[in-house]
């Protein structure tokens, strides 16, 4: 049996952590079994390289294939083996967010996301994603009352402005697998909205 694949993504302080937790129970109590994992992150080798990627200024082009050498790792060690049981991976950030950051924020050519998108995933694509949709100024407010911010949560608004409209780029071109969800709503509203959307994609 093939499992389900879904993705959250949504700007720094959006609120994917706040709700995968949610989403994994929901999931859960259907009866499924559920693999909550992130990215750039989700195995050793990822989560070392996640501190480097978050922690130290680099080359845009290094940025990106340290992030492609995570998925990587993360694909086979986690997420493929994972649905092939037939789990439900939750996954929070996946291609979408290499597409919005790094092309949408940084400027790195979408050829070459794409590029590498094909030779590391090329036979797999989430089956939903959730957008967590809010204005940069919002997202901002958040992190900023979470704690310490790492170098891509201290990077000005309009970075943020440009990450969410490649994100809600994205969604217009493939509204199938997008579900984009009003993220500036409170906790409540927002849960409420993840549960209706799952109710109508997945069942
Ligand atoms: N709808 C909401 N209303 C008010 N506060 C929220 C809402 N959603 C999340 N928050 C709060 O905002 C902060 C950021 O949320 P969260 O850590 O879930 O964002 P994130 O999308 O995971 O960000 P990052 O990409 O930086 O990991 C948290 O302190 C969380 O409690
Ligand atoms: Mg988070």
């Amino acid at each position: 049996m093939a499992g389900l694949f879904i993705t959250l993504e949504g700007i720094d302080g959006a609120g994917k952590s706040t709700h995968a937790g949610f989403i994994a129970q929901r999931m859960a109590d259907a009866g499924h079994a559920v693999v909550q994992t992130r990215e750039p992150g989700g195995t050793p080798l990822g989560e070392r390289l996640r501190e480097v990627v978050l922690g130290h200024p680099m080359d845009i082009l290094a940025e990106t294939l340290l992030i492609f050498a995570a998925r990587a790792q993360h694909l086979e060690e986690v997420v493929r083996p994972a649905l092939a049981r037939g789990a439900v991976v939750l996954c929070d950030r996946f291609t979408d967010a290499t597409f919005a950051y790094q092309c949408g924020g940084r400027g790195v050519a979408e050829s070459s996301v794409e590029a590498l998108a094909s030779i590391t995933h090329g036979d797999l694509s989430p089956d939903l994603t959730l957008l967590f949709d809010t204005d940069a100024g919002t997202a901002r407010g958040r992190v900023l009352a979470r704690n310490a911010t790492d170098r891509f949560e201290r990077e000005d608004l309009g970075f943020f402005e440009r990450v969410r409209n490649r994100y809600l780029e994205q969604a217009r071109r493939e509204p199938g697998r997008f579900c984009v969800l009003d993220a500036g709503q409170s906790i409540a509203d927002v849960q409420a909205a993840i549960a209706r959307a799952i109710g109508r994609r997945i069942g």
